[in-house]
Protein backbone atom coordinates (compact mmCIF):
# COMPACT_ATOMS: atom_id res chain seq x y z
CA UNK A 1 0.00 0.00 0.00
CA UNK A 2 1.49 3.36 -1.00
CA UNK A 3 0.75 6.09 0.95
CA UNK A 4 1.37 9.49 -0.66
CA UNK A 5 2.47 11.79 2.76
CA UNK A 6 2.45 16.12 1.44
CA UNK A 7 4.45 18.94 2.61
CA UNK A 8 4.24 22.14 1.76
CA UNK A 9 5.19 24.98 4.34
CA UNK A 10 7.76 25.14 6.74
CA UNK A 11 5.37 23.99 9.36
CA UNK A 12 4.98 20.54 7.61
CA UNK A 13 8.62 19.24 7.47
CA UNK A 14 9.28 18.97 11.73
CA UNK A 15 5.41 16.90 11.56
CA UNK A 16 6.17 14.77 8.82
CA UNK A 17 9.41 13.41 9.45
CA UNK A 18 8.88 10.95 12.14
CA UNK A 19 5.23 9.88 10.55
CA UNK A 20 7.55 8.77 7.14
CA UNK A 21 10.09 6.83 9.29
CA UNK A 22 7.09 5.25 11.71
CA UNK A 23 5.09 4.28 8.79
CA UNK A 24 8.49 2.85 6.77
CA UNK A 25 9.41 0.86 10.13
CA UNK A 26 6.21 -1.10 9.52
CA UNK A 27 7.94 -2.84 6.87
CA UNK A 28 7.63 -3.71 2.93
CA UNK A 29 3.57 -3.56 2.83
CA UNK A 30 3.39 -0.21 3.45
CA UNK A 31 5.30 2.61 1.03
CA UNK A 32 5.39 5.88 2.29
CA UNK A 33 5.85 8.36 -0.69
CA UNK A 34 6.39 12.09 0.00
CA UNK A 35 5.11 15.11 -2.07
CA UNK A 36 6.36 18.34 -1.83
CA UNK A 37 4.22 21.35 -3.29
CA UNK A 38 6.93 23.81 -3.21
CA UNK A 39 4.35 26.22 -1.33
CA UNK A 40 7.57 27.52 0.55
CA UNK A 41 10.80 27.68 -1.63
CA UNK A 42 13.49 29.85 -0.04
CA UNK A 43 15.98 27.69 1.18
CA UNK A 44 16.26 29.03 4.29
CA UNK A 45 12.58 28.00 4.34
CA UNK A 46 13.04 24.77 3.08
CA UNK A 47 16.39 22.91 2.49
CA UNK A 48 17.74 23.85 6.26
CA UNK A 49 14.45 21.42 7.43
CA UNK A 50 15.14 18.78 4.82
CA UNK A 51 18.96 18.42 6.17
CA UNK A 52 18.66 18.90 10.01
CA UNK A 53 15.20 16.36 10.00
CA UNK A 54 16.59 13.92 7.91
CA UNK A 55 13.52 14.47 5.52
CA UNK A 56 14.11 11.43 2.54
CA UNK A 57 14.02 13.72 -0.64
CA UNK A 58 10.37 14.49 -2.06
CA UNK A 59 9.51 11.55 -4.82
CA UNK A 60 8.02 14.35 -6.27
CA UNK A 61 8.26 18.36 -6.39
CA UNK A 62 5.42 20.11 -7.88
CA UNK A 63 7.11 23.71 -7.59
CA UNK A 64 4.11 25.81 -6.91
CA UNK A 65 5.53 28.85 -5.53
CA UNK A 66 3.79 32.12 -3.75
CA UNK A 67 0.49 33.87 -4.64
CA UNK A 68 -2.79 34.51 -3.77
CA UNK A 69 -4.77 32.27 -1.36
CA UNK A 70 -6.91 31.10 -4.67
CA UNK A 71 -4.13 31.24 -7.02
CA UNK A 72 -2.25 28.84 -4.68
CA UNK A 73 -4.12 26.71 -3.81
CA UNK A 74 -5.60 25.91 -7.55
CA UNK A 75 -1.89 25.82 -8.24
CA UNK A 76 -1.22 23.05 -5.85
CA UNK A 77 -4.78 21.34 -7.36
CA UNK A 78 -3.52 20.98 -10.86
CA UNK A 79 0.16 19.82 -10.42
CA UNK A 80 -1.43 17.44 -7.49
CA UNK A 81 -3.90 15.41 -9.33
CA UNK A 82 -1.92 14.12 -12.32
CA UNK A 83 1.08 13.00 -9.05
CA UNK A 84 -2.17 11.76 -7.55
CA UNK A 85 -2.89 9.83 -10.59
CA UNK A 86 0.34 8.56 -11.23
CA UNK A 87 1.09 7.11 -7.58
CA UNK A 88 -2.47 5.43 -7.18
CA UNK A 89 -2.24 5.42 -3.51
CA UNK A 90 -3.88 3.50 -0.69
CA UNK A 91 -4.38 7.12 1.31
CA UNK A 92 -3.33 10.37 1.14
CA UNK A 93 -2.14 11.51 4.06
CA UNK A 94 -1.76 15.60 4.84
CA UNK A 95 -0.65 17.79 8.35
CA UNK A 96 -1.35 20.77 10.01
CA UNK A 97 -3.58 23.47 8.01
CA UNK A 98 -1.87 25.35 5.58
CA UNK A 99 -2.99 25.96 1.98
CA UNK A 100 -1.54 22.85 0.50
CA UNK A 101 -3.15 20.68 3.11
CA UNK A 102 -6.74 21.72 1.79
CA UNK A 103 -5.72 21.31 -1.44
CA UNK A 104 -4.19 17.99 -1.58
CA UNK A 105 -7.10 16.74 0.44
CA UNK A 106 -10.02 18.45 -1.66
CA UNK A 107 -8.05 16.34 -5.27
CA UNK A 108 -7.94 13.47 -3.27
CA UNK A 109 -11.17 13.52 -2.12
CA UNK A 110 -13.29 13.86 -4.72
CA UNK A 111 -11.12 11.56 -7.12
CA UNK A 112 -12.91 8.60 -3.70
CA UNK A 113 -8.52 8.62 -2.52
CA UNK A 114 -9.08 8.52 1.59
CA UNK A 115 -7.57 11.24 3.10
CA UNK A 116 -5.72 10.96 6.50
CA UNK A 117 -5.30 14.47 8.58
CA UNK A 118 -2.59 14.40 11.32
CA UNK A 119 -3.62 17.64 13.63
CA UNK A 120 -7.22 17.20 12.67
CA UNK A 121 -10.02 19.05 14.86
CA UNK A 122 -7.82 22.30 16.10
CA UNK A 123 -10.55 25.36 16.50
CA UNK A 124 -9.60 28.99 16.45
CA UNK A 125 -13.12 29.66 15.45
CA UNK A 126 -11.90 32.42 13.83
CA UNK A 127 -13.00 32.36 10.13
CA UNK A 128 -10.94 34.98 9.41
CA UNK A 129 -7.74 33.17 9.55
CA UNK A 130 -6.89 31.51 6.76
CA UNK A 131 -5.66 28.19 8.25
CA UNK A 132 -9.19 27.76 10.51
CA UNK A 133 -11.06 27.45 6.95
CA UNK A 134 -8.31 24.88 5.98
CA UNK A 135 -9.05 23.39 9.16
CA UNK A 136 -12.55 23.07 8.64
CA UNK A 137 -12.40 21.77 5.13
CA UNK A 138 -9.89 19.41 5.78
CA UNK A 139 -11.31 17.39 8.23
CA UNK A 140 -14.80 17.37 6.46
CA UNK A 141 -12.72 15.75 4.21
CA UNK A 142 -11.14 13.39 5.94
CA UNK A 143 -11.99 9.99 6.66
CA UNK A 144 -8.96 9.46 9.60
CA UNK A 145 -8.23 12.07 12.07
CA UNK A 146 -5.68 12.28 13.91
CA UNK A 147 -5.48 14.62 16.91
CA UNK A 148 -2.85 16.15 19.21
CA UNK A 149 -5.10 17.57 22.41
CA UNK A 150 -9.05 16.07 23.78
CA UNK A 151 -10.09 19.63 22.41
CA UNK A 152 -10.12 18.25 19.37
CA UNK A 153 -12.34 15.37 19.48
CA UNK A 154 -15.28 17.49 21.10
CA UNK A 155 -14.59 20.34 18.32
CA UNK A 156 -15.02 17.69 15.11
CA UNK A 157 -17.73 15.77 17.07
CA UNK A 158 -19.79 19.10 16.66
CA UNK A 159 -18.64 19.28 13.13
CA UNK A 160 -20.79 15.72 12.43
CA UNK A 161 -17.75 13.61 12.56
CA UNK A 162 -18.02 10.33 13.26
CA UNK A 163 -16.35 9.32 16.67
CA UNK A 164 -14.39 6.00 15.10
CA UNK A 165 -12.75 7.97 12.97
CA UNK A 166 -11.10 9.68 15.86
CA UNK A 167 -7.66 9.15 17.08
CA UNK A 168 -6.14 11.05 19.85
CA UNK A 169 -2.38 10.05 19.25
CA UNK A 170 -0.40 12.93 20.66
CA UNK A 171 2.06 15.41 18.90
CA UNK A 172 4.13 14.29 16.29
CA UNK A 173 6.18 17.58 16.22
CA UNK A 174 6.81 17.00 20.36
CA UNK A 175 8.46 13.76 18.27
CA UNK A 176 10.31 14.95 16.39
CA UNK A 177 11.33 18.04 19.34
CA UNK A 178 11.85 15.12 21.96
CA UNK A 179 14.17 13.03 18.70
CA UNK A 180 16.63 16.73 18.10
CA UNK A 181 16.84 18.56 21.38
CA UNK A 182 20.44 17.04 21.96
CA UNK A 183 21.56 18.41 19.06
CA UNK A 184 19.80 21.89 19.21
CA UNK A 185 22.44 24.66 18.18
CA UNK A 186 23.53 26.47 21.02
CA UNK A 187 22.78 30.42 21.50
CA UNK A 188 25.46 31.57 22.04
CA UNK A 189 26.47 29.92 18.85
CA UNK A 190 23.58 31.56 16.75
CA UNK A 191 24.74 35.14 18.05
CA UNK A 192 28.60 34.68 17.69
CA UNK A 193 27.36 33.51 13.82
CA UNK A 194 25.69 36.45 13.65
CA UNK A 195 28.50 39.01 14.56
CA UNK A 196 27.01 39.17 17.65
CA UNK A 197 29.05 37.56 20.60
CA UNK A 198 27.61 37.24 23.73
CA UNK A 199 24.53 39.19 22.79
CA UNK A 200 22.32 36.42 24.93
CA UNK A 201 25.06 35.65 27.80
CA UNK A 202 22.43 37.33 30.41
CA UNK A 203 19.00 36.06 29.45
CA UNK A 204 17.41 36.76 25.98
CA UNK A 205 13.56 36.85 24.52
CA UNK A 206 12.83 35.55 21.24
CA UNK A 207 10.37 37.35 18.98
CA UNK A 208 8.53 35.79 15.79
CA UNK A 209 5.89 37.47 13.98
CA UNK A 210 4.07 36.34 10.57
CA UNK A 211 0.69 36.28 10.45
CA UNK A 212 -1.23 38.94 7.87
CA UNK A 213 -3.70 40.07 11.09
CA UNK A 214 -0.12 41.33 12.70
CA UNK A 215 2.22 42.14 9.75
CA UNK A 216 0.12 43.13 7.00
CA UNK A 217 -1.05 46.40 9.13
CA UNK A 218 0.93 48.82 9.57
CA UNK A 219 -0.54 50.22 12.55
CA UNK A 220 -0.64 46.56 14.10
CA UNK A 221 2.84 45.75 13.26
CA UNK A 222 4.44 49.10 14.47
CA UNK A 223 2.83 48.93 17.71
CA UNK A 224 3.94 45.41 18.20
CA UNK A 225 7.91 46.19 17.36
CA UNK A 226 7.46 49.60 19.57
CA UNK A 227 6.74 47.00 22.15
CA UNK A 228 9.47 44.58 21.35
CA UNK A 229 11.56 47.07 21.55
CA UNK A 230 10.68 48.10 24.79
CA UNK A 231 10.67 44.38 26.37
CA UNK A 232 14.72 44.60 24.85
CA UNK A 233 15.70 47.59 27.19
CA UNK A 234 15.33 44.92 29.72
CA UNK A 235 15.82 41.61 27.75
CA UNK A 236 18.01 41.22 24.54
CA UNK A 237 15.54 39.97 22.42
CA UNK A 238 16.27 37.88 19.46
CA UNK A 239 14.02 38.14 16.26
CA UNK A 240 14.11 35.68 13.36
CA UNK A 241 12.29 37.19 10.11
CA UNK A 242 10.19 35.65 8.42
CA UNK A 243 9.91 36.45 4.72
CA UNK A 244 6.35 37.94 4.64
CA UNK A 245 7.50 40.18 7.77
CA UNK A 246 10.97 41.39 6.91
CA UNK A 247 9.03 42.48 3.55
CA UNK A 248 6.15 44.82 5.43
CA UNK A 249 8.43 46.21 7.79
CA UNK A 250 10.83 47.29 4.88
CA UNK A 251 7.68 48.42 2.63
CA UNK A 252 5.61 50.28 5.62
CA UNK A 253 9.46 51.75 7.08
CA UNK A 254 9.72 50.55 10.12
CA UNK A 255 13.61 48.87 9.99
CA UNK A 256 14.17 51.96 12.43
CA UNK A 257 12.18 51.11 15.27
CA UNK A 258 14.75 47.48 15.53
CA UNK A 259 18.05 49.26 14.91
CA UNK A 260 18.81 49.06 18.43
CA UNK A 261 21.89 47.02 19.93
CA UNK A 262 19.68 44.89 22.05
CA UNK A 263 17.87 43.59 19.27
CA UNK A 264 18.83 41.20 17.18
CA UNK A 265 18.16 40.72 13.58
CA UNK A 266 18.16 37.05 12.22
CA UNK A 267 17.45 35.20 9.17
CA UNK A 268 14.65 32.32 9.32
CA UNK A 269 16.38 29.82 10.93
CA UNK A 270 16.82 26.04 10.50
CA UNK A 271 14.89 23.90 13.47
CA UNK A 272 18.18 22.60 15.37
CA UNK A 273 18.66 26.63 15.80
CA UNK A 274 15.13 27.63 16.43
CA UNK A 275 15.09 24.17 19.03
CA UNK A 276 17.95 26.39 20.68
CA UNK A 277 16.31 29.79 20.63
CA UNK A 278 13.48 28.38 22.67
CA UNK A 279 14.93 26.37 24.80
CA UNK A 280 17.49 28.87 26.42
CA UNK A 281 14.60 31.62 25.92
CA UNK A 282 13.47 33.65 29.19
CA UNK A 283 10.42 34.09 27.28
CA UNK A 284 9.17 33.80 23.33
CA UNK A 285 6.64 36.29 21.95
CA UNK A 286 5.02 34.26 19.02
CA UNK A 287 2.34 34.27 17.21
CA UNK A 288 3.08 30.74 15.49
CA UNK A 289 1.07 28.07 16.26
CA UNK A 290 3.77 25.27 16.41
CA UNK A 291 5.45 27.61 18.68
CA UNK A 292 3.04 27.48 20.95
CA UNK A 293 3.27 23.96 21.55
CA UNK A 294 6.88 24.07 21.57
CA UNK A 295 7.23 26.30 24.06
CA UNK A 296 5.14 23.86 26.45
CA UNK A 297 6.75 20.82 25.19
CA UNK A 298 10.13 22.71 26.90
CA UNK A 299 8.57 24.19 29.79
CA UNK A 300 9.74 28.03 28.09
CA UNK A 301 7.22 30.43 29.23
CA UNK A 302 5.29 31.73 25.89
CA UNK A 303 3.39 34.78 25.39
CA UNK A 304 0.64 34.62 21.92
CA UNK A 305 0.58 37.71 20.31
CA UNK A 306 -3.13 36.78 18.85
CA UNK A 307 -6.45 36.93 20.41
CA UNK A 308 -7.00 33.23 20.62
CA UNK A 309 -5.54 30.10 19.91
CA UNK A 310 -6.57 26.79 18.25
CA UNK A 311 -4.68 24.85 21.17
CA UNK A 312 -5.82 25.43 24.19
CA UNK A 313 -4.07 22.60 25.62
CA UNK A 314 -0.91 24.71 25.91
CA UNK A 315 -2.86 27.72 28.08
CA UNK A 316 -4.39 25.30 30.28
CA UNK A 317 -1.72 22.74 30.61
CA UNK A 318 1.41 24.24 29.55
CA UNK A 319 3.18 27.45 29.50
CA UNK A 320 1.33 29.96 27.20
CA UNK A 321 -0.53 32.59 27.73
CA UNK A 322 -2.78 35.08 25.02
CA UNK A 323 -1.72 38.34 24.97
CA UNK A 324 -3.50 39.59 21.57
CA UNK A 325 -1.31 42.34 20.46
CA UNK A 326 -2.16 45.70 22.76
CA UNK A 327 1.54 46.77 23.95
CA UNK A 328 -0.86 47.10 27.80
CA UNK A 329 -1.78 43.61 27.58
CA UNK A 330 2.06 41.97 26.64
CA UNK A 331 3.61 44.03 28.91
CA UNK A 332 1.77 42.81 31.79
CA UNK A 333 2.28 39.19 30.70
CA UNK A 334 5.93 39.98 29.78
CA UNK A 335 6.13 41.76 33.94
CA UNK A 336 4.57 38.34 34.75
CA UNK A 337 6.85 36.17 33.40
CA UNK A 338 9.56 38.52 34.55
CA UNK A 339 9.10 38.82 38.39
CA UNK A 340 6.86 35.40 38.47
CA UNK A 341 8.28 33.17 36.43
CA UNK A 342 5.63 32.74 34.13
CA UNK A 343 3.49 29.64 34.38
CA UNK A 344 4.62 26.50 35.78
CA UNK A 345 2.92 23.74 32.74
CA UNK A 346 2.78 20.60 32.25
CA UNK A 347 3.69 18.61 29.07
CA UNK A 348 0.43 17.10 27.68
CA UNK A 349 -1.03 13.64 27.58
CA UNK A 350 1.11 11.66 24.72
CA UNK A 351 3.52 14.42 23.58
CA UNK A 352 5.80 11.93 24.54
CA UNK A 353 7.52 11.23 21.43
CA UNK A 354 5.58 8.71 20.34
CA UNK A 355 2.72 10.13 18.58
CA UNK A 356 3.67 8.54 15.09
CA UNK A 357 4.59 5.71 16.46
CA UNK A 358 0.86 4.80 17.22
CA UNK A 359 -0.66 6.50 14.12
CA UNK A 360 1.39 4.17 12.45
CA UNK A 361 -0.30 1.39 14.28
CA UNK A 362 -3.66 2.41 13.40
CA UNK A 363 -3.38 3.14 9.87
CA UNK A 364 -1.60 -0.01 9.28
CA UNK A 365 -5.09 -1.85 11.05
CA UNK A 366 -7.15 0.46 9.15
CA UNK A 367 -5.67 -0.08 5.95
CA UNK A 368 -7.54 -2.91 3.76
CA UNK A 369 -5.73 -6.48 3.93
CA UNK A 370 -4.01 -7.96 1.45
C1 LIG B 1 2.21 29.72 5.58
C2 LIG B 1 0.94 29.14 6.17
C3 LIG B 1 0.89 29.42 7.65
C4 LIG B 1 2.15 28.98 8.35
C5 LIG B 1 3.33 29.63 7.67
C6 LIG B 1 4.65 29.24 8.30
C7 LIG B 1 -1.04 29.13 4.70
C8 LIG B 1 -2.36 29.74 4.48
N1 LIG B 1 -0.25 29.74 5.59
O1 LIG B 1 2.14 31.12 5.71
O2 LIG B 1 -0.20 28.72 8.21
O3 LIG B 1 2.09 29.35 9.70
O4 LIG B 1 3.32 29.23 6.29
O5 LIG B 1 5.71 29.89 7.68
O6 LIG B 1 -0.74 28.14 4.09
N2 LIG B 1 7.78 33.63 0.88
C9 LIG B 1 9.09 33.65 0.49
N3 LIG B 1 9.76 32.46 0.41
C10 LIG B 1 9.17 31.28 0.69
C11 LIG B 1 7.83 31.28 1.08
C12 LIG B 1 7.14 32.46 1.17
O7 LIG B 1 9.66 34.70 0.23
O8 LIG B 1 9.84 30.24 0.60
C13 LIG B 1 7.06 34.92 0.99
C14 LIG B 1 6.35 35.28 -0.27
O9 LIG B 1 6.41 36.65 -0.43
C15 LIG B 1 4.92 34.86 0.00
C16 LIG B 1 4.81 35.11 1.50
O10 LIG B 1 6.10 34.82 2.02
O11 LIG B 1 4.00 35.58 -0.75
C17 LIG B 1 3.79 34.23 2.17
O12 LIG B 1 4.04 32.85 1.92
P1 LIG B 1 2.84 31.78 1.99
O13 LIG B 1 3.36 30.41 1.84
O14 LIG B 1 1.73 32.22 1.12
O15 LIG B 1 2.29 31.96 3.47
P2 LIG B 1 3.06 32.08 4.86
O16 LIG B 1 2.84 33.44 5.38
O17 LIG B 1 4.45 31.56 4.82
Amino acid sequence: HRILCVVGARPNFMKMAPIMAALSALGPRIEPKLVHTGQHYDVAMNHQYFQALGIPDPDINLEVGSGSHAQQTAEVMRRFEPALDDVAPAAVLVVGDVNSTIACALVAAKKGVPVIHVEAGLRSFDRAMPEEINRVLTDQLSDLLFTTEESGRANLLKEGIADERIHFVGNVMIDTLRLNLPHAVPVAQIAADAGRTGFADNGYAVLTLHRPSNVDDAAVLQRLLETAAQIAQRTPVIFPLHPRTRATIERFGLAHLLDRPQMLLLPPQGYLEMLGLMKDARVVLTDSGGIQEETTALGTPCITLRHNTERPITVIEGTNTIAGNEPARILAAYEEVMTGGGKAGRVPHFWDGRAAERIAAIVRDWLPRD
